[in-house]
């Protein structure tokens, strides 16, 4: 049963300021924006608006106990003007996964897809084709309902934003190990992905950025001796020709790249180990040069090649590989994403 979406159209589009061969990330919004809200316990009104400015009660709960969690998607279109989205249902679910943590209400399957679909078909204009760029997607939900009573609001938004947006990183990615900070902690919220996760890395990240680096690799809240993920990404480690990454627990996000990057890898003989890895073996490993690349992986940055890391006052510069498996699956990837190769996974959805 399809659900009914009332579409209010821009009457300026606003598409002819928009350099599509000089994007960055996340800087300029598409037209419209979907909006559904959850009131008197079911989500209602579905609809299509102008993007722009929305009305909030100052005591609305977002502002005062962070009940908000949101999704990254990406949008693309091949020479032929199909529009393909990767893995929607994932993302869907794992929103889901995100807002019963925060206890914000799940949201139905076909009001977030038809949402999504009905406003790429009326934004399809704003699906950038240049090398390297997508249509960037951010499905977000907050609490709109008010009080200050620190408990769950009553109402809710569902928004579903678009940008064209170019690479998330430029240059080669310098990164710190954490020995303080923590992205997250047993029993609380770090699988989620909740706006707050990505507030408390600000402080950290700032620090890093004034000794030189660019991001954080994050490591575990209570030895600090194993990573965890790359900045907002999943991160993978390759010594000699095996890669590792964390398995997911509830301080790692189940990430849509990071799983489809270990299945792809696997599929092409190459060994890929999901465990715990020590910053002490990724410094032994840089040491007697079986350390040969890391990498993170997330929707936004795709697969982001490290350049350098640093730990303790010393830097340690990765290899310059020539076919790194960075490259390789950072390809191999994005050629399904955008209907250039067969997809043996039925992950490349046509909207
Ligand atoms: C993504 O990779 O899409 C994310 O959600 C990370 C975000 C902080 C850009």
């Amino acid at each position: 049963m399809s659900i009914h979406i009332q579409i209010q159209n821009i009457e300026n589009s606003r598409i002819d300021s928009v350099d599509f061969n000089n994007l960055s990330f996340g800087k300029v919004f598409s037209d419209h924006m979907f909006v559904c809200d959850y009131i008197n316990g079911s989500w209602q009104n579905p609809t299509i608006e102008p993007y722009g400015p929305i009305t909030l009660s100052p005591s609305a709960k977002i502002f005062h106990y962070g009940q908000s969690v949101f999704e990254g998607m990406k949008a693309y279109k091949d020479a032929d003007e199909n529009v393909f989205l990767f893995r929607p249902d994932e993302n869907w679910k794992r929103l889901n996964i995100s807002s019963s943590r925060l206890m914000i209400p799940e949201v139905p399957e076909d009001i977030f897809m038809e949402g999504l679909k009905k406003l790429l078909e009326v934004d399809k204009a704003w699906i950038p084709t240049s090398d390297g760029s997508s249509l960037y997607i951010r499905p977000f939900i907050f609490a709109s309902g008010e009080g200050f009573h620190a408990s769950p609001a009553d109402n809710y938004r569902l928004i579903i934003a678009t940008a064209p947006s170019g690479a998330y990183f430029a240059g080669k990615v310098r990164v710190a190990i954490e020995e303080k900070y923590a992205r997250a902690a047993n029993g609380g919220v770090g699988f989620a992905k909740a706006g707050g996760n990505y507030a408390a890395q600000f402080y950290p990240t700032q620090l890093a950025i004034e000794k030189g680096y660019h991001q954080v690799i994050w490591t575990d809240d209570n030895t600090h001796e194993y990573i965890e993920e790359a900045g907002a990404m999943n991160v993978f480690i390759r010594i000699n020709d095996t890669l590792i990454t964390s398995p997911t627990n509830d301080r790692i996000l189940d990430g849509v790249t990071r799983k489809s990057v270990i299945q792809i890898a696997q599929d092409q003989g190459i060994s890929v180990e999901v465990r715990k890895i020590s910053v002490s073996e990724v410094i032994e490993a840089a040491k007697n040069g079986s350390l040969k690349e890391i990498f993170g992986a997330g929707t936004a940055a795709v697969i982001s090649p490290i350049a350098t890391f640093g730990y303790q006052g010393t830097d340690y510069d990765l290899p310059e590989l020539t076919e790194s498996f960075a490259a390789t699956l950072k390809r191999q990837i994005t050629d399904i994403q955008t209907n250039k190769t067969h997809d043996p996974y039925g992950w490349r959805v046509q909207v």
